[in-house]
């Protein structure tokens, strides 16, 4: 099969070959999708082989109006309108028991369904036009990081789907915030740019986090209730390593405690020939300056932005890949709003490894 890539002009034909089973990866707010009819097991099944992803890992279906999910759902809660009226269109996907006529295949053979309206043009028109709800996980092959643009999907899924709509580089760059509203208490199953607080403060209670979230490895041993966390994921192929300072009260301290220990790590490394990566920000690039010469130093973004970081943290990933890096050090950056989301992705890029650095105490 060729893999066509098209600009907006390919929407109707997108539309085509949804309708008749096929699958196309298009762009949405957060990362690209691959998507295909929600309610058509065949087009599911195809889905999980193009990206050969575990199939009890339940898909996303993407609807482009709160009409749309009456159908897929048993009923529209109170908390689910509050939250569609407030962040829809947006990155967040809510998940709600299912009706009869979403299939098992798209669940993963669960009996809720996962639903988000995401904010892009190109999407909306697709789901419009297709004339059905469209399943559709991240584009990427199972277990690397999600694509932010169209090249990483055709790097990915070239010959493998029919075609992959080009809008850009999107804009969010991590995926959307998964909340669950099938049980008592509503809970966060996967951090995103909406973030818990804001969550909360529309629903007028507290939203729970899935425990394994915070444990951030799949090591730790708590089942995550979306089955995708729980595996190894967003990964590059290098073994990636956070690392976070202890006991520096003041940032300048903390930032000059881990570039110098990332720099001690990488150089070590780089000593016996190994190829390395090395994850900082705007704000402390400047301290790696002419420092372990011959490692692969690229910048996030701005801490002042937390989206500038999240937007760029799959491409760099990729371009380590491309590069050939072995070992990535990244610094570890704050859990606060988005910030969380961002954490855990690179939590989870890195397997769980984090290295603690701490101050060194100057003598007398
Ligand atoms: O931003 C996004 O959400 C992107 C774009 C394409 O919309 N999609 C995305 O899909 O990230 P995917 O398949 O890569 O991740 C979906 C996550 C998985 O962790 C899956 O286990 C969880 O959602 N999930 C889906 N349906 C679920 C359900 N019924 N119950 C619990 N978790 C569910
Ligand atoms: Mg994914």
């Amino acid at each position: 099969m060729k893999t066509l890539i098209m600009d907006r002009t390919g929407i109707e034909q997108a539309a085509e070959i949804i309708k008749s089973g096929g699958l196309v990866a298009f762009p949405t707010e957060t990362v690209y999708g691959l998507g295909g009819d929600a309610l058509n097991p065949q087009a599911s099944e195809k889905i999980y082989a193009a990206k050969g992803r575990p199939s009890d890992n339940p898909l996303i279906v993407h609807v482009c109006s709160v009409d749309q999910i009456v159908p897929l759902v048993q009923t529209l809660t109170e908390d689910a309108e509050k939250l569609m009226k407030a962040f829809w269109p947006g990155p967040l996907t809510i998940i709600l028991p299912k009706s009869e006529l979403v299939p098992e295949e798209t669940t993963g053979g669960l009996q809720t369904v996962a639903l988000r309206m995401p904010e892009h043009a190109y999407a909306l028109e697709l789901i419009e036009k297709s004339g059905t709800p469209i399943a559709a996980p991240s584009a990427n092959t199972s277990g690397r990081p999600s694509p932010t643009e169209a090249a990483h999907v055709y790097e990915d899924l070239n010959g493998k789907i029919e075609m992959i709509l080009d809008g850009g580089t999107v804009g969010i760059g991590v995926e959307s915030t998964i909340i669950d509203l099938s049980g008592e208490i509503p809970a966060l199953l996967r951090p995103g740019a909406i973030t818990r607080e804001e969550l909360s403060e529309v629903l007028g209670k507290a939203v729970e986090i899935d425990p394994a979230i915070l444990s951030g490895s799949v090591e730790a041993g708590i089942a995550p209730k979306a089955p995708g966390m729980k595996y190894r994921h967003y990964a590059p192929e290098a073994q990636m390593h956070l690392v976070q300072a202890a006991g520096a009260d003041v940032q300048s301290e903390a930032d000059r405690c881990v570039a110098e220990e990332i720099i001690r790590l990488a150089e070590s490394d780089l000593a016996v020939g190994k190829r390395v990566g090395i994850l900082c920000c705007e704000e402390t690039e400047a301290l790696y300056d002419g420092k372990a010469a011959g490692a692969d130093l690229k910048i996030l973004g701005s801490r002042q932005h937390p989206l500038s970081m999240t937007h760029n943290l799959y491409r760099q990933l990729r371009a380590y890949d491309t590069d050939r890096i072995e070992v990535i050090y990244a610094e570890a950056y704050s859990d606060e709003g988005v910030g969380f989301a961002l954490m855990n992705r690179m939590r989870k890029a890195a397997g769980g490894s984090v290295l603690i650095c701490r101050k060194h105490q100057e003598p007398g």
